[in-house]
């Protein structure tokens, strides 16, 4: 069985919302996780992910190893004691630690792929088609295992696929476009662990409480203005907002300089706006631009230093 998951991007509100304060992001269909799940006549559960050089059984890996965790919770799920024999093929074209999801996107694909194995006689299903809520419950957990303290907006939007305005630990909201916009991601090619941007951001917090709380107030409010504004159809606003919610970012010392250069390199080649999405430090900034405009300010990315950049409508 095959299953296939987006990346993700966050619009606005990223880390503010690790502390219950509203982001938007939206899947990014260009780029995928995508899982096969065999039945095998090997003994074992034999996993392949060439993208990180993995081909291993599932026990000789740790239980808390990424993909080996994900199976793993899906097996005490459903109950599963003695699991078949199968061959987990996982390949994907989001790349490692971005910022686009790629870990959660891997599970989520996993997870169904694995829901709808059939038993090798062919009729009925070897463990239950899955809920969306338990797709993303599962994820959660795996991310907590990996991330420290996720706020859970990227198995969120990775699981329904479909923008969403998310508050952590409150019923999945999502949202329409009143207009389509494009968006141009450009990625610095750095890899950045969001686990410890994030752990800075609250040692920061923990020293500087009330200046924190602050910022994340100004960008809660960028996150709600943002959402009326493409609800309303005038996603041109967005520009604006994108600039200040990077300045936030920056205070909260969780840009680069080449995030900043590509953000800057964004402006100058006519976007409306721009900023870091994601854990910051490395991984993708974002800029909004004019449907015409979206090519020359991804050219102008890679000038100044991108390794690969993606045009994307969100609509
Ligand atoms: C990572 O994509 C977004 C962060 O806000 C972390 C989180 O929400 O868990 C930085």
């Amino acid at each position: 069985m095959k299953a296939s998951a987006p990346g993700k991007i966050i619009l606005f509100g990223e880390h503010a919302v690790v502390y219950g304060r509203p982001a938007l992001a939206v899947p990014v269909a260009q780029v995928h996780a995508d899982v096969e799940v065999l039945d095998s006549s090997r003994p074992g559960i034999w996993i392949h992910a060439p993208l990180i050089d993995l081909h291993a059984e599932l026990t000789s890996l740790p239980s808390d190893h990424p993909i080996a965790s994900v199976i793993l919770k899906v097996f005490q799920l459903f109950g599963i004691s003695q699991p078949p024999n199968i061959e987990v093929n996982i390949s994907s074209t989001i790349p490692v630690a971005s910022g686009l999801g790629s870990g959660a996107a891997v599970s989520v694909a996993l997870i169904r792929a694995l829901s709808f194995l059939r038993e090798p006689q062919g009729s009925a299903f070897l463990f239950h088609p899955i809920t969306n809520e338990q797709v993303n419950d599962l994820v959660y957990e795996i991310e907590k295992i990996h991330h420290g303290t996720p706020s859970g907006i990227d198995n969120t939007v990775i699981t329904y696929n479909m923008p969403v305005y998310f508050i952590k630990g409150q019923p999945v909201e999502t949202f329409k476009t009143g207009k389509p916009f494009t968006i141009v991601i450009g990625d610095t090619g750095i890899p950045a662990l969001t686990k410890e941007s994030v752990g800075d951001v609250r040692l920061l917090w923990l020293r500087n409480t009330n200046h924190f709380e602050n910022i994340f107030n100004e960008i809660a409010q960028i996150s709600l203005i943002a959402r009326r504004s493409i609800e309303s159809g005038k996603p041109e606003l967005l520009g604006e907002l994108m600039d200040h919610n990077h300045a936030l970012l920056q205070e909260m010392t969780v840009s680069s300089p080449e995030l900043d250069t590509l953000v800057s390199a964004a402006r100058d080649a006519g976007a409306l706006g721009a900023k870091l999405s994601g854990g910051g430090r490395g991984g993708n900034m974002i800029a909004l631009t004019d449907q015409a405009k979206a090519e020359s300010v991804a050219a102008a990315l890679m000038f100044a230093g991108a390794k690969r950049t993606i045009i994307t409508e969100i609509s």
